[in-house]
């Protein structure tokens, strides 16, 4: 074999020189690009991570004496809380308006239950002007610029599955109206997926089969790509964190940012009732005094279906997946160029190329792929607020083709929010006769952000008819087809 004697000795140390299997029959642009993936790998550290989590399986202890954490009330019911929401809402419109609040997406995710070829941010989701996932939190963005007359970047996570295309999605619509300068791209790292005999797998015969190290791999991402410098630059100090699937999301919250740093909080997170035990969201508990986020699959379920006397389920605050962080928090995690937050083994099909060069895909799940979770970052604050939040007005996620959490039920959600926003507003909007909203509703950011928002904006004679389709557009345009 020409050149790789350094890396083949590696390999060999490592049980991996089937990686170099294909090696001779490679095109030289194709050779270089696989000696540097395997450059990449780091070898040792696999070692370890094969023993702890794929010749073993790791069993996830429930910790005893796990109980439901205290949670900020949506609602405030009584004056202490009403006092408590009123401060926080003008300290985070405070740090809105001197700069010192990003927002960040974490959009690197595969998307594979939606089934939706390219980025998830670019799929249309709204129901009268389609506009993709990117763009309503962009003109959010947008309309908090405007509103508090300040900068607000916005720091966008990707991953080398879909770092080109998303780039390109935002150059070809302009930013969606945002400065260039103020849009940040970063990619977050991968890790390779490894087959039950701890053999790592070949996508093709001159690539190993990799995938994104999961949204934990944001906090080392934030800091290899330069990313909380940039912020400590600008002069930010806390981040607003979301996913990209979840249209109802306000990206920029006053009252959560505000919240956050009343409280002096390290990291906080918005939680909200679940619908059902079963749900598939992580569940808040509080283990050894610290929040602590325990995944849907991990919760044993004489836990999850567990009652308190009154009836209501014990574990019952659901992670949305929003998160406040103090940059000073993030820049601690990663200092030294590691980040401490624990893998998660996921057993998953994987279409990889066989001794003889054939495309495998198998039926049933042959390899492991390890992530990372952010939310583990939570036990490791020093302080953090919950923060409960309304199903209806916040948390709709497009993560499934069909049936629950896919584009219908959040185009139906968005819909219904609209209407009842309007209708606080003392507008009429036609239902028909099980109370379902008669019209296609969509309000842009730039129009209003919130319920109170439009009550100030919108003129109350405004006429919707059944089967219109309005649009309530930037700086009082309203338009649609009727
Ligand atoms: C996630 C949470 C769950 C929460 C739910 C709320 C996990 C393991 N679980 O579930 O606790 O209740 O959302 O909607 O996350 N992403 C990356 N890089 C990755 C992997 C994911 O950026 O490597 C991003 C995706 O682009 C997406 C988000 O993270 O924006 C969610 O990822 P997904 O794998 O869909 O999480 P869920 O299982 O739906």
């Amino acid at each position: 074999m020409t050149e790789p004697t350094d890396l083949q000795r590696t390999l060999a140390e490592h049980d991996q020189e089937h990686l170099l299997r294909f090696y001779e029959t490679l095109s030289p642009e194709r050779r270089k690009a696989l000696l540097e993936q395997l450059r990449g790998i780091d070898f040792d550290e696999l070692d370890t991570l094969i023993e702890q989590y794929v010749r073993r399986k790791p069993h996830v202890e429930v910790p005893s004496g796990i109980r439901p954490p205290e949670m900020v009330p949506a609602r405030p019911s009584d004056e202490q809380t009403q006092a408590l929401h009123d401060a926080a809402r003008r300290r985070g419109e405070q740090l809105i308006a001197d700069g010192k609040v990003a927002a960040f997406v974490v959009a690197g995710g595969q998307g594979t239950r939606l089934g939706y070829e390219g980025p998830k941010g670019c799929l249309e989701v709204t129901p009268v002007a389609h506009k993709p996932l990117f763009q309503v939190f962009a003109e959010q963005i947008l309309a908090a610029r405007r509103r508090w007359d300040t900068a607000i970047p916005w720091y966008v996570m990707t991953s080398p599955i879909n770092d080109v295309p998303t780039r390109a999605f935002f150059r070809q619509h302009k930013y969606f109206g945002l400065p260039a300068d103020d849009v940040f791209f970063l990619v977050q790292g991968t890790m390779p997926a490894i087959g039950y005999d701890g053999k790592l797998l070949l996508a093709a015969p001159g690539r190993v089969a990799m995938s994104p190290d999961g949204h934990g791999g944001a906090l080392p991402a934030l800091s290899d790509s330069g990313a909380l410098a940039d912020m400590a630059a600008r002069g930010v100090e806390q981040i607003s964190y979301f996913q990209v699937d979840n249209p109802l999301c306000r990206a920029v919250d006053p009252l959560f940012i505000g919240l956050h740093a009343e409280r002096d909080a390290e990291m906080s997170a918005k939680a909200l009732p679940k619908r059902d035990p079963m749900e598939k969201l992580g569940n808040f508990c509080v283990v050894d005094g610290k929040v602590t986020v325990i995944e849907y699959c991990d919760l044993p379920e004489d836990l999850v279906r567990q009652t308190t006397d009154d009836g209501h389920l014990l574990f019952n605050a659901g992670s949305i997946a929003i998160h406040m962080l103090s940059r000073a928090f993030v820049e601690r995690l990663t200092a030294g160029g590691g980040c401490e937050l624990p893998w998660h083994r996921a057993d998953k099909i994987v279409t990889h190329v066989d001794a003889d060069g054939n495309a495998v895909t198998p039926d049933e799940p042959n390899a492991v792929k390890l992530e990372r979770f952010i939310f583990d970052a939570l036990p490791l604050a020093e302080r953090t607020v919950i923060l409960e939040t309304l199903r209806t007005e916040e948390f709709s996620p497009v993560k499934n083709a069909e049936g629950a959490d896919s584009l219908n039920t959040a185009l139906h959600d968005q819909v219904r929010r609209a209407a009842e926003w309007l209708e606080e507003a003392g507008v009429t909007v036609p239902r028909d006769a099980d109370g379902k909203v008669a019209a296609a509703i969509e309000i842009s950011p730039l129009f209003a952000d919130s319920g109170e928002q439009l009550a100030e904006q919108v003129d109350k004679h405004l006429t919707i008819a059944p089967g219109d389709k309005v649009y309530l557009g930037s700086r009082g345009q309203i338009g649609g087809e009727k």
